[in-house]
């Protein structure tokens, strides 16, 4: 089986070591997601995304309080890639029907690139200032996501654009080269990054990496990938559809080009 280092991606199935760890932090996440000041300050696109940034309160092992370290054959792949590397709070995402609904204050561009293009990203390239210029502002050694409820394969799934992460390792090791890694998060990246990345975009297609409850899905740190919208007739759980990710930042900023 081609794995997630060659494809980009790669759906883990549910194991005992994900599912004693999802008993203490699966209850933890639905408590963050349903907490108000946390709603207050994370319902995104008219209540429909909860994005939740560091809303998990696990250790550096990835352990809510009282439950144990984060295990399985996700982050045991992750890790022989990268080692061990301490985690940060997790994010809760959570999605709800009718995904991406608009915000007032989104533009209609912002709003259809959202609905007809699954807001396609590359994680750690900030928007900065007003003329939101993108810079490598966090170098993750990989994505890792943990599906926590139940959910149909069309509700607002992960997708990712297989093999998007050749190209865009090739564009950034050409605008980084000859460039001390210590100045890489200070290069306007914005024109490698909108014009090499819809390039490749044109010619791969979306996979969706879609999870039920346990699941863990590993993304590559240069992947492309978005998340679809809420399909017609898709459910979930009454609480959402909830995914716990995990980003940590590499030990060096040179690992987020030299790493495998
Ligand atoms: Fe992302």
């Amino acid at each position: 089986m081609v794995g997630w280092r060659a494809r980009g991606w790669q759906v883990f199935e549910a194991e005992p070591a994900v599912a004693a760890w999802l008993e203490c932090a699966g209850p933890e996440a639905i408590r963050a997601s349903r907490d108000d000041g946390l709603r207050a300050t994370w319902l995104r696109h008219g209540g429909t995304w909860f994005v939740g940034v560091d809303a998990l309160p696990n250790g550096a092992d990835g352990a809510v309080p009282g439950g144990p370290p984060l295990g399985g054959r996700a982050l045991a792949e992750a890790e022989a890639v990268t080692g061990r590397l301490p985690l940060h709070r997790a994010q809760v995402s959570v999605t709800y029907p009718g995904y991406p609904a608009r915000d007032p204050d989104e533009s209609a561009a912002a709003h259809r690139f959202r609905r007809d293009r699954d807001a396609a990203h590359l994680d750690g390239l900030l928007p900065i200032g007003s003329g939101k210029r993108r810079f490598l502002k966090e170098t993750h050694a990989w994505i890792l996501g943990i599906a926590v409820s139940e959910a149909s394969p069309d509700a607002a799934p992960l997708v990712v654009w297989e093999g998007s992460h050749r190209p865009i390792r090739a564009a950034f090791a050409e605008a980084f080269a000859g460039l001390p890694p210590e100045n890489w998060a200070d290069m306007d990246v914005t024109e490698i990054y909108q014009q090499r990345a819809p390039r490749g975009l044109r010619h791969l297609s979306a996979r969706r990496a879609s999870a039920s409850p346990r699941t863990g899905v590993l993304v590559h740190r240069h992947a492309i990938h978005g998340v679809a919208p809420w399909g017609k007739g898709a459910k979930a759980a009454p609480g959402g559809r909830v995914i716990v990710y995990f980003r940590p930042e590499t030990a060096a900023v040179e690992d987020w080009l030299t790493l495998p």
